[in-house]
């Protein structure tokens, strides 16, 4: 039985009184936008409306672009629903399906439709379709308003919503056949905003962490009762900040610095971030102790995608966490940049849900107004190798004219194509190749399926291969104790795993060190590895042999019986303390798992200095010279990064034995690191290089490119342009 608490509340949400209208329009529409305030009952009552009025329906499928927000949304409705989750009601993540056959309510990332659409472009499974918290504008959502508007053209009958709240929605109805727009009626409350008198957001960056918590205190100490919100951008900055703030709180004297002493005693402090441990506390999304107030440093998922009720105060920093390409070294990395304009607003708006409320902002009024008016969509600024891959194999030809809401730019089209040509999963003419159709099998990132493919097929290593894989494809396996001391004892302990090749083996070895001690959580704080981490990897080993095995692509060990260490390491040997590897019996061919990373990194080939610890890209100083410099126009020095086994620091090998190495990624810090580091022999990929000096010749997206630079003399084959891979679509460009 549903408790009278959560008819109740379900009842009370802004969205209640509509219900009737909602579902009138939904029985009368097949394309629908639906926007409302944040916090008025779309993403948990709307599907709940559907169920209980349309019989027939057999599948419901809603789209949130965070997989914390596909899982506790789910959660709460299944709740609301009355039924065991997984059954009528489930969600439907990345490695994580808690689905059956009994569900007719599937909550699921943008991600995992989109898979979905990719093998089955009529989605014929589902009735509905909801594309929820559309304004997020993530890469997934927009290209699957690409997806969906064909797939509507494929099945009128299916009923597809737009949701979404208040910002740019005419541009949704636009793409989809200027549909029409439900507007729930908010019930907001003015909102007081206070700028900082002269505080430019660019001057902020290394101060705004300590200045929310001070403006934390400040509301706490001086305002009315009533709980805060403070934006910050990631975890490890929401960590600090509660702790700052609850050290500081304990030296407050209430009864003389406390304004508000008799309504006001005490303080609860709360994190939300990207992990599902602070979502779990339901405490969150309750009433604080009487007497206390709730403080919640959160991430940007607090400013749309959940609601946590009875917030008076806001604190905005102005900063988010985005991804964000970087054209000079075709990768994406997490950057914190200022927010838009669009999102200072909906920030503010989330202290006037119930009652009037003060927002303050930790930035002048002019940086306000300096700010863009609208994010920009993801789609705009990342990498789209993913993407891009996943359309190609949805036979998508010409991607560059593809359907999107906001195309992306074509340069950084092109470099994906780039990409993807250099790690052999299209021709020269951009057709997908069988390699790249492998690829698609798996969900991660295009190098890695590469490596993948690589390692079943050619190299005979894919049972260790995709242990490592598995490995990179979680959340970061290293933790950092705070203390000093601790951190050289931690050190000392991670030794025994790192293998003079570099990373990859070295996350072999821990993964192994974690299944060899029964994947023990204790095990695992000892050693400050993340144990959620390494439970995931195993995870999501699991599932990437499960697929190997579905598609009859080979699971092979390189392990070799008598194999001793190929004695590379004269440095390690000299060391009493026997490392992990040296009393495993078990000996692998090193070079062969080495060899199928390099299939795909040696896109991220450097090269060491002659002389000094730093390395240079490689194909950039031969082939992109403008790639890869630094203001100088000199080629940028690499160095390796602390956390890599190579580091010197970490005395597994010496520099001097590095000639070449491959890396993931580069951070930038105060210097360039490079992330994931391995050795590599340049007759290894010595052949590929060339593919970089093809580069230059092929064409990659079809025959549209050349068209464009012979200033297009033929409309005819316009027709021709996208075609969809399906014998039911004739022609979708009509
Ligand atoms: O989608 P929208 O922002 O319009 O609202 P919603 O996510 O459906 O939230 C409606 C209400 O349910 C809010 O008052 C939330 O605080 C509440 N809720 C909750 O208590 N627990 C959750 N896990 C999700 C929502
Ligand atoms: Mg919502």
């Amino acid at each position: 039985m549903v408790s009278q608490r959560i008819i109740k509340q379900r009842e009370s949400l802004p969205i209640f009184q509509f219900r009737q209208k909602i579902v009138d329009a939904i029985k009368s529409q097949n394309l629908l936008v639906i926007i409302g305030e944040t916090g008025s009952g779309k993403t948990t009552q709307i599907p709940q409306y559907i169920l209980e009025s349309f019989e027939n329906c057999r599948l419901i499928g809603v789209t949130q672009p965070r997989r914390i927000a596909a899982i506790t949304v789910a959660k709460r409705v299944s709740e609301e629903h009355d039924t065991r989750l997984g059954d009528e009601v489930g969600y439907c993540i990345r490695f994580d399906d808690c689905t059956s056959s009994r569900t007719r309510l599937k909550y699921m990332t943008d991600g995992v439709l989109l898979r979905e659409a990719t093998l089955d472009p009529r989605l014929e499974h589902y009735d509905v379709i909801i594309i929820d918290e559309a304004h997020e504008r993530t890469l997934e959502t927009d290209v699957l308003f690409g997806l969906l508007k064909e797939t509507f053209r494929l099945r009128p009958e299916l009923k597809i919503l737009i949701m979404s709240a208040t910002l740019n929605v005419e541009k949704f109805s636009d793409f989809f056949n200027e549909c029409p727009i439900f507007i729930i009626p908010g019930r907001t409350y003015d909102v007081a905003i206070n700028h900082h008198r002269d505080a430019k957001i660019s001057s902020l960056k290394s101060t705004y962490v300590q200045r929310a918590v001070d403006t934390a205190l400040y509301i706490h100490t001086q305002e009315p009762p009533g709980d805060i919100l403070v934006f910050l951008t990631g975890q490890h900055e929401i960590e600090k900040a509660c702790f700052d703030l609850d050290y500081q709180a304990r030296e407050l004297n209430y009864r003389k610095d406390v304004k508000y002493y008799n309504e006001v005693k005490d303080l609860v402090i709360y994190p939300i971030h990207a992990t599902l441990e602070t979502m779990e506390q339901r405490a969150i999304f309750e009433d604080p102790p009487r007497g206390t107030r709730k403080v919640v440093f959160a991430t940007n998922i607090a400013q749309t995608s959940v609601t946590i009720p009875g917030i008076k105060y806001v604190v905005d920093t102005g900063f988010v966490k985005q991804k964000t390409y970087d054209p000079s070294t075709g990768m994406d990395a997490l950057l914190v940049v200022p927010i838009s304009k669009a999102a200072a607003t909906q920030r503010a708006g989330r202290a006037g849900r119930t009652a009037p409320g003060k927002a303050f902002r930790l930035y002048s009024r002019e940086s306000f107004e300096q700010m863009e008016e609208e994010t920009v969509p993801e789609i705009q600024r990342s990498s789209l190798l993913g993407t891009v891959l996943s359309l190609k194999k949805m036979g998508i030809k010409d991607i560059i004219r593809f359907e999107f809401i906001d195309p992306p730019d074509p340069i950084l089209v092109m470099n994906a194509l780039k990409q993807l040509f250099l790690l052999e999963a299209i021709d020269e003419n951009g057709k997908l190749t069988p390699l790249g159709d492998e690829m698609c099998i798996f969900p991660l990132n295009p190098f890695l399926s590469r490596v993948l493919v690589a390692s079943a097929r050619q190299f005979g290593c894919s049972k260790e291969v995709s242990t490592i894989v598995a490995m990179l494809s979680v959340e970061e396996i290293f933790l950092t104790p705070k203390n000093e001391e601790k951190l050289i004892e931690v050190d000392e302990k991670r030794k025994e795993f790192y293998h003079p090749s570099g990373d990859y083996i070295t996350f072999l070895y821990i993964f192994e060190g974690y299944r060899d001690n029964g994947y023990d959580k204790d095990w695992c704080r000892d050693k400050y590895f993340n144990h959620r981490a390494l439970s995931m990897a195993k995870n999501v080993r699991d599932q990437l042999r499960e697929l190997m095995q579905k598609h009859e692509i080979p699971i092979i060990s390189c392990r070799q019986k008598d194999n001793r260490e190929d004695g590379e390491d004269i440095h390690r040997k000299k060391r009493s303390k026997k490392s992990y590897y040296d009393i495993k019996t078990k000996k692998y061919d090193f070079a062969k798992i080495l060899e199928s990373f390099s299939t795909s990194y040696y896109i991220h080939l450097a090269k060491r200095h002659p002389h000094r610890p730093v390395f240079y890209h490689y194909a950039s100083a031969k082939v992109h010279t403008n790639e890869m410099v630094d203001s100088n126009n000199s080629l940028l020095a690499l160095h390796i990064s602390p956390t890599s086994a190579l580091h010197p620091d970490n005395k597994t090998v010496k520099i001097n034995n590095l000639d070449w190495v491959m890396y993931h990624s580069v951070l930038y810090t105060s210097k360039a690191l490079m992330k994931v580091v391995s050795k590599v022999k340049f007759e290894w990929v010595e052949e590929k290089m060339k593919l970089f000096k093809k580069l230059e010749t092929v064409n990659l997206n079809g025959d549209s490119m050349s068209k464009e630079k012979q200033n297009v003399k033929n409309d005819d084959d316009d027709d021709e342009s996208i075609v969809i891979k399906s014998d039911r679509i004739s022609d979708i460009t009509e």
